[in-house]
Order: structure tokens, then sequence, then C-alpha cells
């Protein structure tokens, strides 16, 4: 069987008919009549199966009886143009191969439950889906998109460590790193646990953000970005919170707050227009089966300018609303940290389009940020998107010393364990700016899912870490 080389399926149905192929995949489903069998085969390289046609005289009882839904095969045939509708080539079998059965009474996969919330429960049939093989092929184009994009500007790609010892965000939703034995935590005088008997000779903690670092790697080498993985323990069960979640954070020295806002709207512009390029079968797919407005959506991101809207006019648009009969479920005034359904409210009912919020009141955001003069507002930026809410939180950072400190003092968090970092505003500090984008809010806006679980292979959330 092995005489020729495999060819994926995605490149066979763009081949002339006429040669000798291989093929090899899972089945999807088998169909058809005493004398002749059409198995649908699909290999992941796209969401379109090749069709098998298999002449039953032809072939082994044993190997027939074989080929089941999800059954693994490799097939060795002529590819000859198609009869039926719906695809240009099949192939024509004269050799089958089953690699792995697939027993049809214990599939897990019944026709009776196939919803997000059981696939969840079966990792391994959930990426055979088409649903998730077209979520993760997307998910890649994406990743792919992303660092061509920052490349293509001259950014450098920087890796910033997972453990640290700094809480970015300053929330206080850091998974602890340790080595100590839990049921056995050696004590200082004062009776609380000694960290300097700990793997790193202190408390640390897997990162909320690569962000701190990545202002170090800015204010020397002018554009950086990160791109992995962070931690958040927050006890959040929504539809739009992960524990673990990806995050791309560009920083960029002598960028300020505009700066930042323009290249935010031009790069997420961007990898919505690739994803339609590349991924166009895939969303097609997926509008199709869940969501008819997806393609328009995305559409309209491309063309429209985003509404940039100050936090105090956003309240007052709210207030308004609220005044005019508009029912939130959460309180509005001047101070308070957006929910999701203001967010939503500004951006699907109000203005129709993405907003990007700046001057938000200091309290409610990061100790980083660049104070206004007012001494209430700081220059954030949070891009909220239809359907989404926050997808892009960022700002133009505090450049002052003193007033970093000040702001640091004020908070009360501990000056000692962020030294490394108000360094940069010692030696040489330079106005700068930067956002992190929520690798898979990202995905929810381009796939179109509902619940932020379905856009990652292996989801992390409160009381579940399966696999
Ligand atoms: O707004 P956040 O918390 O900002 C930061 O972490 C900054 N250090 C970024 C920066 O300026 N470099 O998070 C940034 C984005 C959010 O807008 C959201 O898209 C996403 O990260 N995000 C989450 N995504 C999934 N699950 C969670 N629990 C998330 N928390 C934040
Ligand atoms: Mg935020």
């Amino acid at each position: 069987m092995d005489t020729i080389r495999r060819t994926k399926v995605k490149e066979l149905l763009r081949t002339a008919p006429g040669q000798e192929v291989l093929a090899k995949g899972w089945v999807r489903t088998k169909r058809g009549n005493r004398e002749i069998a059409f198995i649908a085969l699909n290999d992941g390289s796209t969401i379109a199966n090749i069709q098998i046609v298999v002449d039953k005289a032809s072939m082994d009882e044993s190997v027939l009886s074989g080929i089941t839904t999800g059954a693994c095969i490799g097939v060795r045939g002529k590819l000859v143009e198609s009869v039926g509708s719906g695809q240009a080539v099949e192939i024509q079998a004269s050799d089958i191969e089953i690699y792995g059965g697939c027993d049809p009474v214990r599939y897990p996969l019944q026709k009776k439950d196939t919803s997000f919330e059981y696939l969840r429960t079966v990792a391994h049939m959930r990426m055979r889906t088409n649903t998730f093989g077209a979520i993760l092929r997307i998910r890649s184009q994406m990743a792919y998109a992303i660092h061509e994009y920052f490349h293509s500007k001259g950014f450098v790609y920087l890796h910033t460590p997972l453990i640290t010892a700094s809480d970015c965000e300053g929330a206080g939703q850091m998974f602890q790193v340790t080595t100590l034995d839990l049921e056995n935590l050696p004590k200082n005088k004062k009776g609380t646990t000694d960290f300097s008997k700990d793997f790193f000779g202190r408390q640390t903690s897997l990162t909320v953000s690569g962000q701190l670092e990545g202002e170090l790697g800015a204010t020397a080498l002018g554009e950086i970005y990160t791109f992995g993985p962070t931690f958040r323990a927050e006890n959040s069960n929504t539809p739009r919170h992960l524990a673990e979640f990806w995050m791309i954070e560009p920083e960029m020295a002598f960028y300020d707050i505009n700066d930042n806002m323009d290249l935010a709207e031009d790069f997420i512009k961007h990898l919505v227009r690739q994803a339609l390029f590349h991924c166009y079968d895939d969303i097609k797919f997926l509008s199709d089966k869940y969501d008819p407005e997806l393609i328009d959506r995305l559409r309209s991101v491309i063309k429209t300018d985003f509404v940039r809207l100050e936090y105090t006019e956003g309240i007052r648009i709210l207030e308004d609303a609220a005044k005019n009969g508009v029912a939130f479920e959460y309180p509005v005034y001047w101070g308070v940290d957006l929910q999701s359904e203001h967010e939503r409210y500004l951006v699907e009912k109000h203005f129709g389009r993405p907003v990007i919020l700046t001057g938000y009141p200091k309290d409610i955001k990061a100790f980083y940020m660049k104070q206004d003069s007012d001494g209430k507002t700081v220059r954030a930026m949070d891009i909220l998107f239809p359907k989404i809410g926050e997808i892009i939180g960022g700002s133009e950072r505090e450049s002052s010393l003193e007033k970093l400190e000040a702001r640091i003092d004020e908070l009360g968090m501990s000056r000692k364990n962020l030294e490394w970092y108000i360094d940069t505003r010692r030696f040489g500090s330079c106005p700068h700016s930067g956002f992190g984008l929520g690798f898979e809010r990202l995905l929810l806006f381009v796939t179109g899912m509902q619940n932020i679980r379905d856009v990652i292979p292996f989801p992390r959330t409160p009381k579940n870490a399966e696999y």
C-alpha cells in the first residue's frame, strides 16, 4: 500500500483526476447498497471529506465490515471524476487497509448527544468533529497570522516567564507555584510560611500577564510582543473566562495612547481579514451550522472605524439608557467597572460597531497606567466587541518614576518586588504603551462560538482540569 506517497485530502480535492493515489484518514460515514459502498473520509487537513467508492465484490468482507464510523483507514486507488454532486473527484478504491477499527456499539459520538458540553468530556472525539476541526484550524491560522503581523512590522518576539514573583494586574488572582510540602509547611518566626525554603527561595506564581517583563523589552528593543499562556485564578464561571488562556501583548516605546489605539485597531482588523482569507471554508461551515450572521459580522468589523469614546461619555450614554427603561442587572454610575452587559449595550445597541473606551477611573485600573492630569482618570483603553465585550485591554504606561512609585504606595503594593520594573523609569525612562489581546476572545469572535471553552483544545476552568 505504501509504495506511493500519501496525499492529504485537502490536496486531493484540488488534484486533477487520473492518478493513482493514497489517502489516509478517519471514516466519517459509510453508506451504499449491495454492490457499492461510499465512504466519506476526513484527515483533518480540511473541513471537506473525500469520497471513496468501493466495489464490494472486489473487497474482502472482513475489511468491508471493519470500515465503520470513526475507524482509521488507508485507501489506495484511482482518483476519478465524481459523478455524484458535491465533489469534483473521488477515489475508486483498489485496496483498503484498516489501521484502527472503531467499535460501533461503544462509539462515543452517537447522534443523540453531540452537545458542546458532552463533547468536552470526550477529548479525543471532540477534535474529530467537523466543528472542532474547523475551530482548531482557524486557531492555528490565527496564531500564525499574529506572528506574521508583528514580524512584518519589525516587532521582536519576546519570551516572558510563566513563573513570576510579581502580580502584574494587582488583582491577586494568581496560582501559586511551590515545591513545599503542603502537609508540613516550614514556618518563619512570625508563624507564617517560610518561602525562603521554597524552590525559588521566595513566593512565586504563574503569570497573569507578560506585560511588566515586556516593558523591559520595549524600553530596550523598541517594539516587542509576547504570545503565550497566562493564568488567572479568578472564580469566574462565565462563557468568556478561562483559568488558562493565551494572550498577545505588544509593548511599544514612543507610542502614546492614540498610537496604541491605531495599532490595536489595525491589528485586529488584519487578523479578521486573514481569517476570512485563509479559513473561509471553515468559517462558512460554522456560519451555516450555527451563526448565519457570522460572515457579515466579520466583514463589517473590517470595514468600519471603531468608535473612540471616553469612559465618562460612555457612562452618560448608559445612564441615559437606564433612565429610558433599559434594564441593566448591575448599576451604572461614574467610577463603576463596566459589566459585559454595559459593554455590549454600547457596542451592539448604541453604536452598532466596536468601541474603544478610554480615560477610565484610575481606581478600577492597574497601577502601571499613565495618570491623567485630572488626578481621577488614567490612559487606559479597552476595546469592546459585539457579542464578546472586552477583547483587548491596554494603556499608555506611567513613565514618571515619582508618579509610578506614588501609585504603588497608594495601592499598598510592595515596591520591593517591583524594583526591577521600577528601574525602567530610573534609567532612561520613555513614553510607551501596550495592550493585551485575549486570544480565545478573538477566536470567539472569529468562529462565532458562544462559549470560550469551545475555542481551546483543553479548557481549564474552576473545578475542571481534566486531561
Ligand atoms: O485586561 P487584561 O487583564 O490586561 C492585561 O493583562 C494587561 N497586562 C495587558 C497589557 O496591557 N499588556 O487582559 C487582557 C485581555 C482581555 O482584554 C481579555 O481579552 C483577555 O485578556 N482576558 C481573558 N481571556 C480569557 N479568560 C480570562 N480569564 C481573561 N482575562 C483577560
Ligand atoms: Mg481588562
